[in-house]
């Protein structure tokens, strides 16, 4: 159906060109229809049904069309043309479904429980189970209802009438129509993860590093950004000063480093709590033994080692830490103002 309804707009653009009224007005109609197939309440939509309040002038209709096309040309309709993607920020009311709000992730785990269900009934479809049908069509339609009742804002996302559809397909044992119920479900489902799915994760389930309260390495408290900062002045400072034949700055420098890894060290308990592994991974054996021999290297003038194993430090601690802990955070950030 998406297909088919491009094909349609680029039909109409094309017959615009040539002023052929009625294909134009035609094609309108598959795009009409397939957006009634879509049914819900984007902005398009609307769009599209203003235009077909046909006006009765040719003159109207066509600057309607151009709007039509602007409009299009605007990426105003990405969810059909594909080709744009839009991030809408969800509704407050999603909040009291995670944590710290909730004991639990409560709309994830309604979001598991979907997908096993979807599934279940489409592989118990395929084998004519219709008890097995019957049991999951029952646990999907009571899960799929409790999107809108958790979330009143998202109502219109889902499509509630295609349960009892579902269950009466199944009950006849009718096969494809059964297949393609689910998908049409699924659409619902693809739809809202479309529009919304990235920053839900990034808001609701991005670690917060604000609250959290480190060892500065002159024995004062410090917030895990300056911490960072530190880190940062260390690493160029040990690197200008092999750079530059300052040793002993390096080598200052790089004792600093150390101690300030180990500050930083023992905030993860604060996530990570009684697991030693992530602390190890990251500033583990592996990680001593390298800032130690820096340190050896810095002693004896090799900058050339010294600089080479600050690369490896950089990846190994850095950058690895920074890939699972920093990278949603900071996009989560550049989304929305900084909680
Ligand atoms: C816990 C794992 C972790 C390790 C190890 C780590 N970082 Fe970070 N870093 C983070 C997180 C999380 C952020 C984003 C949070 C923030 O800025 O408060 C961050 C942010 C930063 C920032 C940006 C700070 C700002 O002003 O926003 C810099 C610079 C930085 N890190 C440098 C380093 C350097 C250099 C190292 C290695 C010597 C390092 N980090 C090691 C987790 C880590
Ligand atoms: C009204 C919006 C909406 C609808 C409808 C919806 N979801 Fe979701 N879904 C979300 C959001 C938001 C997330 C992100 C949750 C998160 O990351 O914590 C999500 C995440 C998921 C995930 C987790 C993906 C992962 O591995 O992290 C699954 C699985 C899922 N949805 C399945 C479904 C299925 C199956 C349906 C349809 C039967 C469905 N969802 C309908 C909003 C929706
Ligand atoms: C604010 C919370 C938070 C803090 C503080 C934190 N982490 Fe994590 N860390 C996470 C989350 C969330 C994950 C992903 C889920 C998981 O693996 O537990 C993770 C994952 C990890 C992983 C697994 C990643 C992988 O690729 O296997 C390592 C290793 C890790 N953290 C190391 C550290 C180290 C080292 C520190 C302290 C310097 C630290 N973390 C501090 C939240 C945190």
């Amino acid at each position: 159906m998406n297909g088919e309804i491009i094909t349609a707009y680029q039909y109409i653009t094309n017959d615009l060109r040539q002023k052929k009224g009625r294909q134009i007005r035609e094609y309108c109609w598959i795009v009409e229809g397939g957006l009634n197939f879509f049914d819900d309440n984007r902005m398009t939509y609307s769009i599209i049904n203003v235009l077909f309040l046909w006006p009765s002038n040719t003159m109207k209709f066509i600057s309607a069309l151009l709007f039509l096309i602007f409009v299009l040309a605007a990426g105003v309709v990405p969810a059909y043309a594909g080709k744009a993607v839009s991030i809408d920020v969800p509704p407050a009311s999603l909040e009291k479904w995670y944590k710290p709000a909730n004991k639990r992730q409560v709309w994830l785990h309604t979001m598991f429980k979907l997908r096993r269900e979807m599934q279940a009934i489409s592989e118990y479809a395929k084998l004519n189970d219709q008890p097995g049908m019957a049991k999951w069509i029952a646990r999907l339609e009571k899960d799929y209802n409790k999107i809108a009742d958790m979330v009143p804002e998202w109502e219109k996302e889902i499509k509630p009438r295609l349960l009892p559809e579902l269950e009466m397909f199944a009950e006849k044992g009718d096969a494809p129509r059964v297949a393609k119920t689910l998908k049409m479900i699924q659409r619902t489902c693809d739809d809202c993860h479309q529009d919304y799915q990235p920053l839900v994760t990034a808001m609701h389930r991005s670690p917060h590093y604000d609250e959290l309260k480190l060892k500065g390495i002159n024995g004062s408290q410090q917030s895990f950004e300056d911490n960072m900062e530190e880190l940062s002045e260390s690493v160029n400072r040990i690197l200008i000063a092999l750079d530059d034949g300052h040793n002993p700055v390096a080598l200052k420098s790089s004792k600093t480093l150390a101690s300030q890894l180990q500050n930083l060290g023992d905030s993860c308990i604060a996530c990570h709590k009684n697991d030693a592994y992530p602390r190890e991974r990251i500033l583990g054996k592996a990680t001593q033994q390298r800032l130690e021999i820096l340190q050896s290297n810095i002693s004896k003038g090799l900058v050339k080692d010294s600089q080479k194993l600050m690369g490896e430090i950089a990846v190994t601690v850095c950058a690895r830490c920074h890939n699972t802990h920093r990278i949603v955070y900071d996009l989560r950030n550049a989304l929305l103002p900084v909680k």
